[in-house]
């Protein structure tokens, strides 16, 4: 139970580093949270105009998500226990993405660390998600729509993988179900200005403010 906690609370201050700010600090940019959606995640990052700092937010938020599962699930390989533990770690990680300890727990909207997540799980299903990313982000040009849509395709793509191609474990089903249903609920705002026409585009610099 110590090396579970242990684990969980790691996979939560892990996720809690938000790379978008601390990319942006360091790369001398403005701070994400203070123009565009407000949101500091790399898509806004990106409406910043730096795409270098968008790919690294990416990269690192993506990164922190897979570190936690992949390291998690080692340990609990080596030490016998219990896969539920990984899952947890992978709820971890992404909460801490969203509600990090941090920054007063006003985080970002997970994308790219359930990403991270997903690879660490199977690449496969990493691959089908980002897939399905990419399909709705090139026709439609609106990253949180792609995000909406592969967030809901995920948990289906793990269940039909699952039987194919890996063995099925159900706490991570259910944490991929949680993870995607906190994901759809942080874009709240993106789904309603979606609805009215006004949600920017990729491409588009710096329009859409909250
Ligand atoms: O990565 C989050 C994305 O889906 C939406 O971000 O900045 O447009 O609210 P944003």
């Amino acid at each position: 139970i110590v090396i579970a906690l242990g684990l969980i609370i790691a996979a939560y201050l892990l996720g809690s580093v938000s790379f978008a700010v601390v990319v942006s600090r360091l790369m001398g940019l403005a701070d994400p949270r203070s123009f565009g959606s407000r949101n500091p995640g790399a898509t806004n990052v990106l409406r910043s105009g730096n795409k270098t700092a968008a790919a690294l937010t990416l990269l690192g938020d993506a990164a922190k998500g897979w570190l936690a599962v992949f390291a998690a699930g080692l340990v609990v390989a080596q030490q016998g226990l219990s896969p539920a533990i990984t899952a947890a770690c992978a709820v971890a990680v992404f909460l801490g993405h969203v509600y990090p300890v941090f920054l007063r727990f006003k985080g970002g909207k997970g994308v790219a660390t359930a990403l991270g997540v997903l690879l660490a799980v199977s690449p496969w299903l990493a691959l089908a998600t980002a897939a399905t990313w990419l399909i709705v982000a090139y026709a439609m040009r609106y990253s949180s729509l792609a995000a909406i849509l592969a967030a809901i395709f995920a948990p289906l793509y793990y269940l039909l993988g699952g039987n194919v191609a890996w063995v099925l474990d159900k706490s991570m089903a259910a944490a991929i179900i949680v993870i995607s249903v906190l994901l759809v609920y942080r874009h709240q705002a993106n789904i309603s200005r979606l609805m009215q026409g006004k949600e920017s585009r990729i491409g588009d610099k710096n329009k859409n403010k909250n």
